[in-house]
């Protein structure tokens, strides 16, 4: 059902520093600007790599979803991971018609990238954050 890895999240204290570990020691030759997202309480750059991407986040305002996260591992740590999907409400359907629990109200939302997100709890997943990720197969990476 799900299709290709689209990016891994990682929660750092700091995206610009993130970043610079990735291009230093991996040798990460793209790296976008930062940009915020109030809405989701979190500031993001993208790395890109060769057949995927890193999606850095650093808390954003009072309310970030991950001042807990970051207060349980400060030094940072993979947040979730992102699959592509078709369709995100066909995906939500058949998530929850399997007994997955969709968090939030299950209404997707725009992501990073600008398409419509649902994250997945981790108790469905092993432990692992999922986000699903609304992209036509074909205007793939
Ligand atoms: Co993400």
């Amino acid at each position: 059902m799900i299709g290709r890895l689209n990016h891994v999240g990682i929660a750092t204290q700091d995206v610009e520093k993130a970043a610079l570990l990735w291009q230093t020691f991996y040798g990460a030759t793209q790296v976008h600007e930062a940009f915020d997202m109030p809405e989701q309480g979190v500031r993001v750059k993208f790395v890109d790599l060769p057949n995927s991407q890193i999606e850095l986040i650093e808390p954003l305002g009072d309310h970030s979803p991950l001042t807990a996260f970051l207060a349980k591992s400060p030094a940072g740590g993979q947040h979730h991971i992102c699959f592509e999907v078709e369709d995100i409400l066909v995906a939500r359907d058949d998530m929850r018609a399997k007994g997955a629990r969709v968090l939030g109200t299950g209404e997707p939302r725009i992501g990073a990238h600008g398409t419509p997100v649902i994250f997945v709890h981790p108790k469905d997943s092993g432990g692992v954050l999922v986000e699903l990720m609304q992209t036509p197969m074909e205007e793939s990476l």
